[in-house]
């Protein structure tokens, strides 16, 4: 077990644009997959990704259970590593061809103690690749959908606070959800 040291909002290393996984299946990739696990699971994490353990490679792991101190009223998001992703907007729904964004808090490992409202797209497809190499093609909307670009936006060196618009709805989680336990940060 290795729980590493996740790097908070200021420090350069965020804000790199990462490099493609070239190599799969190898020790190196699964040993760093198995620490980005413990050090996600540590935090009560709801995703993690690679550049926020300092490693510059498009790689991100997500998965949450009810059970989550940190996010206890989402739905169920499957355990997923998913690498080298693209991201596609797509309709509201299978009949809405419109692409729709909502608005929903978020916070970040990398931004202890903050959330906000942040837009996303509602639905999207993302693709990818898993640890092995075989490829992951999926279409989801709701939380699933918002952690899949929070995470991926690590990847192109961006945090959530650069996608809040409305600056009214950003603040310290003890502040906007007084009672909730520090936990949740
Ligand atoms: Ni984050």
């Amino acid at each position: 077990m290795a729980v590493c040291e996740i790097l908070k909002m200021g420090d350069p290393r965020l804000l790199r644009v990462a490099r493609p996984v070239t190599a799969f299946d190898s020790d190196e990739l699964h040993l760093l997959i198995s620490d980005m696990l413990d050090t996600m699971l540590a935090a009560n994490g709801a995703g993690l990704a690679a550049p926020q353990i300092g490693v510059d490679l498009q790689l991100v792991i997500f998965g949450s259970n009810a059970r989550n101190p940190r996010y206890p009223d989402a739905p169920p998001v499957p355990k997923t590593v998913l690498i080298n992703p693209v991201i596609t907007a797509l309709g509201s729904s299978e009949s809405d061809p419109n692409v729709l964004e909502v608005e929903d808090w978020e916070g970040c490992l990398s931004v202890p103690g903050l959330r906000a409202m942040v837009p996303r797209f509602s639905r999207i497809r993302y693709t990818g690749f898993d640890q092995y190499g075989d490829p992951l093609d999926r279409t989801v909307d709701g939380f699933h959908a918002r952690v899949v670009q929070h995470e991926c936006d690590h990847l192109i060196g961006k945090l959530y606070p650069m996608r809040v618009r409305d600056f009214t709805r950003f603040g310290f989680i003890d502040v906007l959800f007084p009672g909730l336990d520090a936990e949740r940060g």
